[in-house]
């Protein structure tokens, strides 16, 4: 099985991680397509958890090469604080690989983000603040830098100058800071070019070959389906396209190499930031998911907005993005509940859709028809097995896989590396 990716089914913080390092013994490269350090994945290995944001989580995986394709944007100083502290916890990754084509967060972008947000008052998106959604916006807008540039200190100069040229206006003239020297941000980029360097590849040329050798790939999706600037709650949303199709994009892979789009989805569902969940509760059900499933954000922190299931949700993920199974995490946090309510398919305006709606307006209004189940009420996190799964707990694996439009591959019953159960065969 050559070419696998691993996306997010909801509004991220599925468990991407643990899934990419569940597949880990049998892969040769593992690839981030899209988003920034404004993602945060977890990986429970032996009981000692590691957070990666910008590295792909593979690279606990011996043998396995860390490639970060032209699709993400980079922040190197991030990206090289986030090495030290593997570094420091003794993972080295001296293999990794980084696209000359990603394109560079700067100081400037990280600036932007906090005070375009502020300037929005109570509409803000609630995001990472990590420069994301400025850095794409310069990307679409032609006014980018890429890592390649930074070799170039001629081009570099006036990359950064024509991008600052218009920005300075805004921040001085519209938000009232001060402009921003285009000096200042030419000597830090600099100042990592050495390090970066011998990083640096053409990272879509060294994957097609690596497939064509029949190789593994792992694509390893972060944000998540929901959180797409197209197919997600726009604008409640990331700047970049998570889905499947997105990776095509970011890696410089053909569709025609995919073989298999695993959507990773929690038994539950979490958001972080602003934006519509129809599922959400706000109630001691909503507290209590929060504290059993301890859903705080891996990269700010944030307490996650918790709500059920959301079949309608599933099902739209599995059409957008072609999902050929997805992988259930989680499920153990479910086990002290005598029922558990599943959405099955939504009410808008008075009349029921068991599709997602085609507008925003129409989501917002979205209100949830339940389905109840009888829930199993013991631990369930050390269960290897379907078969050793309570029957409640069974029957509810088997409802959600029945509705949510793709079959299921796995069940993670802990955050643990081991703690997670096969239901086929992948390979
Ligand atoms: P990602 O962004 O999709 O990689 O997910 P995060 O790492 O942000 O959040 C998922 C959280 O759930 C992490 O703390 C994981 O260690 C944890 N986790 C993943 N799978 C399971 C599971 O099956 N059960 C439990 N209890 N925790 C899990
Ligand atoms: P992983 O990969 C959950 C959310 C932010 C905000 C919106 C836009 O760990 O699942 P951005 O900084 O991207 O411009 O913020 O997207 N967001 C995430 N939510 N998990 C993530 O990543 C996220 N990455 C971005 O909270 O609502
Ligand atoms: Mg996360």
């Amino acid at each position: 099985m050559p070419a696998i990716v691993v996306l997010g089914a909801q509004w991220g913080d599925e468990g991407k991680g643990k899934a990419t390092d569940q597949l880990g013994s049998s892969i040769d490269y593992c690839v981030r397509t899209s988003g920034g350090n404004n993602a945060g994945h977890t990986i429970v290995v032996n009981g000692e958890k590691f957070d990666t944001h910008l590295l792909p989580s593979g690279l606990l995986t011996p043998g396995c090469t860390p490639v970060i394709a032209n699709g993400v944007v980079i922040d190197p100083s991030a990206l090289f604080s986030e090495i030290d502290i593997f570094a420091r916890r003794g993972v080295e990754v001296p293999d990794l690989v980084v696209s000359a084509n990603a394109h560079v967060i700067t100081s400037f972008h990280i600036t932007l983000d906090k005070v375009t947000e502020r300037f929005l008052g109570k509409n803000l998106i609630g995001t990472t603040g990590r420069g994301i959604g400025p850095t794409y916006a310069d990307k679409i807008s032609r006014t980018g830098i890429r890592i390649a540039d930074l070799f170039d200190e001629s081009i570099l100069r006036q990359k950064v100058e024509a991008s600052l040229d218009l920005k300075n206006h805004i921040l001085a003239k519209v938000y009232n800071r001060r402009a921003i020297e285009p000096d200042q941000v030419v000597e830090e980029l600099l100042s990592y070019t050495d390090r970066l360097r011998p990083m640096v590849a053409d990272t879509s040329l060294l994957l097609n070959r690596a497939l064509d050798r029949g190789e593994t790939v792992l694509f390893e999706g972060a944000q998540a389906t929901m959180l797409d600037v197209d197919h997600g709650t726009y604008p409640y949303v990331t700047s970049s396209n998570p889905v499947s199709g997105g990776v095509c994009t970011g890696a410089g892979v053909g569709p025609t190499r995919i073989d298999r789009v695993i959507g990773v989805i929690k038994a539950y569902t979490t958001r972080v930031g602003s934006g519509p969940f129809p599922t959400e509760l706000d109630d001691a059900d909503g507290d209590r998911l929060r504290e059993v499933g301890a859903e705080y954000g891996v990269t700010t922190g944030r307490p996650r907005r918790c709500g059920w299931y959301d079949a309608v949700i599933a099902r739209y993920a599995a059409r957008v993005n072609g999902l050929t199974e997805f992988f259930l995490t989680k499920l153990d946090t479910l086990g002290e509940w005598e029922r558990i309510p599943v959405c099955v398919a939504y009410e808008v305006d008075g009349v029921t859709q068991d599709e997602m709606p085609m507008t925003q307006s129409d989501f917002h209004h979205a209100k949830p028809v339940y389905e109840l189940f009888d829930g199993w009420q013991e631990d369930i996190s050390g269960c290897r097995t379907f078969e050793e799964l309570p029957k409640n707990a069974q029957r509810y694996v088997r409802a959600l896989e029945e509705i949510s439009g793709a079959p299921f591959w796995g069940v993670g019953v802990g955050p643990g590396r081991e703690q997670s159960i096969t239901l086929r065969d992948a390979s």
